[in-house]
């Protein structure tokens, strides 16, 4: 049986999932967790950003960017991260991505529905966008899934010539957002103590 205590801090997307094969913590991403955002993205992304766009993007005070972590007795690993720009009452979903080991679980969706509701909290109720590569189909899959559609294209919009697909989400509902991100926990909690048997 799963056990699990959730602390939300002040609005503050920072909740802790506690879990008999360790704990999950999700927190704002700070500068000094860099280092550790630099080995997901260079594994993940044929274009990774460099650490010092990372540093000037959280710098910015529109700027917000979460991170997924696991921990385990004297152990705590960054497994995720994701983030971008709030401009009330729109944000952009810049990047998002979780560890290869830990894919499929539904922690991508848990750390896409995380941002989603921090950013609704601060005023970004209209709409969120985001840029995906053509060719991700498990990317656009999961932002389908919950409720982005394709609007546009920008052609050649990558280095390498790959169009962008832009997908947005309307009208984010603070309830919705909140049932949507419990329900994911339970699903993820599910999945995770399931593999652990
Ligand atoms: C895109 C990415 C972040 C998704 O992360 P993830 O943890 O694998 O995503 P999820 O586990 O939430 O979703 C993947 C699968 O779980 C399923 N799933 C998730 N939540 C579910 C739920 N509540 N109920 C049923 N199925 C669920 C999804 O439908 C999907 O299934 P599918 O593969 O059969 O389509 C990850 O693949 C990644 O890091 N990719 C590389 C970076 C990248 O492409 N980033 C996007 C740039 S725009």
């Amino acid at each position: 049986m799963v056990s699990f205590l959730v602390l939300a801090w002040l609005g503050q997307v920072n909740v802790t999932m506690n879990q008999k094969n360790g704990l999950w913590e999700i927190t704002l991403l700070r500068p000094r967790d860099i280092p550790l955002v630099m080995p997901i993205e260079r594994a993940t992304f044929s274009d990774p950003w460099p650490e010092k766009g990372y540093r000037r993007h959280l710098q910015a005070p529109t700027s917000y960017y979460l991170a997924l972590w696991h921990c385990t007795e004297g152990q705590r690993d960054l497994i995720g991260y994701g983030g971008g720009m709030i401009y009330p009452p729109e944000a952009h979903l810049a990047n998002i991505a979780i560890e290869k080991n830990w894919r499929g679980d539904g922690l991508g969706s848990l750390l896409l529905l995380s941002f989603l509701l921090g950013v609704s909290r601060r005023g970004a109720t209209q709409v969120v966008y985001l840029d995906v590569r053509q060719a991700n189909l498990t990317a656009q899959d999961v932002y389908s899934r919950w409720h982005f559609t394709p609007i546009g294209v920008r052609h050649r919009y990558y280095r390498d010539g790959e169009d962008a697909i832009v997908m947005a989400r309307y009208h984010l509902v603070l309830a919705d957002l909140q049932a949507e991100l419990a329900g994911q926990w339970s699903y993820v909690l599910r999945q995770t103590s399931a593999a652990a048997e």
